[in-house]
Order: structure tokens, then sequence, then C-alpha cells
């Protein structure tokens, strides 16, 4: 199956790597124009000339969607450059720290809620009026799988996920009139370079060993949907919520006695032992310090773009 977008300005936030990378690729393959859109002009830069040497057509543009005049601006320069705007793909995403809700920080909660949540209102919020003026266009909302199910020790990030889920039904709702497809895709355990530097071949392994398919999803298993969703061969395909997951979601929760020998294995091969606050959860059959970081951050992270205590790789 093939799908064409040639004629298309496709904006895509988070672009300069991981899924929205891929996600930039795929469209711009199927001949899209992208506006690669990230926190730092050179990074969208060097994901633009990815895309010329494929033979693609991009442009970089520098863009914090946490800030309401920063996501104005990505929109208006992709009209400005382009002529008009078709698509939008608001994938950037952050985690936070490892802590439930009861200790979380409040500066942690306001961060992940600004980029994840809020900065997916104001890709809504500036695009749709210019897709309108376009005629239609098609919006997909990069939640997690953790949109539509608990993951202990990440309240911010599962509540701002669900709530884009939501977000995305209403807004489906109420612009299905104006011609705008508005759909949100749960992608699960992605390997993406931040997860291949932290997590170790046990730990990746354990993340396979959960999955029905028995493997890690690629960035290119979430393109592939996407550049589908944001097609006209998903014309009749609105306000609604997909997974690519590799059946994580569709299982049952394990039972303590299914998972306590993965456990011991898995901790024996990590030659390391520790206390569990959530003894029969996935986050805790990683080692300490080994996990992936959406799941494992503890304390601050000086070097992160979000600032102390936040982490740039959710799940
Ligand atoms: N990797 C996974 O396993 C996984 C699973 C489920 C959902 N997701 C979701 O997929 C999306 C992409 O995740 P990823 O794994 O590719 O992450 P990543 O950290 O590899 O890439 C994220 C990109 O977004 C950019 N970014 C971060 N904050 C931004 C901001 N405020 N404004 C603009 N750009 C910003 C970063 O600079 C980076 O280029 C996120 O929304 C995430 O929640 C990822």
């Amino acid at each position: 199956m093939s799908y064409d977008l040639t004629g298309k300005t496709a904006i895509v936030t988070g672009a300069a790597a991981g899924i929205g990378a891929a996600i930039a690729e795929e469209l711009a393959s199927a001949g899209a124009t992208v506006v690669i859109a990230d926190l730092k002009q050179e990074t969208a830069e060097a994901q633009v000339a990815v895309i010329e040497r494929a033979g693609g057509t991009a442009l970089a543009v520098a863009a914090d969607v946490s800030n309401p005049k920063d996501v104005e601006a990505m929109v208006a320069f992709a009209v400005e450059k382009t002529g008009g705007l078709h698509i939008l793909v608001n994938n950037a995403g952050i985690g936070g720290p490892d802590v439930s809700t009861g200790d979380y920080p409040l500066d942690a909660w306001h961060g992940v809620v600004n980029v994840d949540l809020h900065g997916t209102f104001y890709g809504l919020r500036y695009a749709i009026p210019e897709m309108k003026k376009a005629g239609g266009g098609a919006i997909v909302n990069i939640a997690s799988m953790l949109g539509a199910v608990g993951f202990p020790g990440n309240p911010a990030y599962v509540a701002a996920k669900h709530a884009v889920v939501g977000l995305t039904r209403n807004a489906a709702l109420e612009h299905a009139a104006d011609n705008v497809r508005i759909n949100a895709v749960g992608p699960g355990f992605i390997n993406t370079k931040i997860l291949d530097t932290n997590l170790d071949e046990a730990g990746k392994q354990f993340l396979k060993d959960q999955t029905p398919l028995g493997r890690l999803g690629e960035p290119a298993d979430v393109a592939a949907l996407v550049g589908f969703l944001v097609s006209d061969r998903a014309s009749f395909i609105t306000g609604s919520f997909h997974m690519v997951d590799g059946g994580y979601t569709a299982k049952l929760p394990q039972r303590r006695a299914d998972i306590a020998p993965a456990r011991s294995r898995h901790c024996r091969r990590a030659g390391r032992h520790r206390r569990s606050q959530f003894d029969n959860h996935l986050s805790d059959m990683l080692p300490e310090g080994t996990g992936a970081p959406w799941m494992k951050a503890r304390g601050p992270d000086p070097a992160s773009p979000q600032g102390p205590g936040l982490r740039p790789t959710p799940i």
C-alpha cells in the first residue's frame, strides 16, 4: 500500500531525533515538504540535511512547543515558506523523574505537562485555523501506550498522555466538519537512541520479553502508521487512538507469580538487587541505574534541555 503526499506541507515537532525524525523521513519520502521543528536550529538543520540527501524537501525551524509564541511562529513560518499547512504531527515530548504522585516535584509536574499536553494543544490551536484555510488537513498527536494505562512512578507523563488522547477526541469532533482529521498514536517500547545508550542488553531483552511480538519497536514502525493516518488512505479515520506497542497493552496485567522468576534472573544477571516500590511491576524488574530513562530518571538531570529534574526522553 502506498500513498502520496506530494504538494502537502507537514510540520513535525521534535523531529531532530528519534520517532519524530523517522516520521519526518516517512512523510518526506511520500512527497511532502516537511518542516523540522525542534529545540535547536542546528539539530533541526542536521535532520533537514538527512532528508535532502535522501531526495526529499525539508525546512528547519527552532521551536519549543511549551512556548505558545514559538508554536505560533512555527506555524507562520511553514505557511510563509510553503503557502499553506496540511499536516501536523505533535511529536515532541519529554518524560520526568521516576517518583510517585505523593512525592512528585511540582516543577517536574509543570515541566512535563507544559511540553506533553500544553505543547500539543498549542499545535492544534495554531495549526487548525491554517488547515481550515487550506480546505482541510490531518493531525496526529503522538501520545503513548501510557495514554491508555498507568505506569507507577510516572504520574505527570501518564496524566499528560491520557489528556492528549482526550484532547484528540474532542478536537476531532469539533473539526470534522472543517475536514480536519485528528488522531492519536500510542507507541510502546521504541528503540530510540537514548534507550540504546541507557539500557544494557539484559534490560533490552527484558522489555522484549514483556512485549507479545517479542521485540522492541523501531521509530519506523511508528512512522509507518503516522504516514498512513495523515494520508488520504485514512480519510474515514478521525478521533481514534492507535497503539504501536507490539501487543503490550492487549495483555492482562501479569501476576506476581508469573514474573518473579524473570525478575530474579534479570537481577542476578545485573549483579544487584534492590527493594522495589512496586514489586510486581515492570519498572521494578530493571536494575537500578540501567533502566530506561523515562522509568528510571532519579534526581535532577542538569543536562536536560527542559531544565533540571526533567528527562528529554519519555515512553
Ligand atoms: N521512545 C519511546 O519508547 C516512546 C514510547 C511512547 C511514546 N513516545 C513518545 O514519542 C515522542 C518522541 O519520543 P522519542 O523517543 O523519539 O524521544 P527523543 O527524546 O528521542 O526525541 C524527542 C525530540 O523532541 C525534542 N524536544 C524535546 N522537548 C521539546 C520541546 N519542548 N519543543 C520541541 N522539541 C522538543 C528533542 O530535542 C528531541 O529531538 C514523545 O512524545 C514521546 O512521549 C516515545
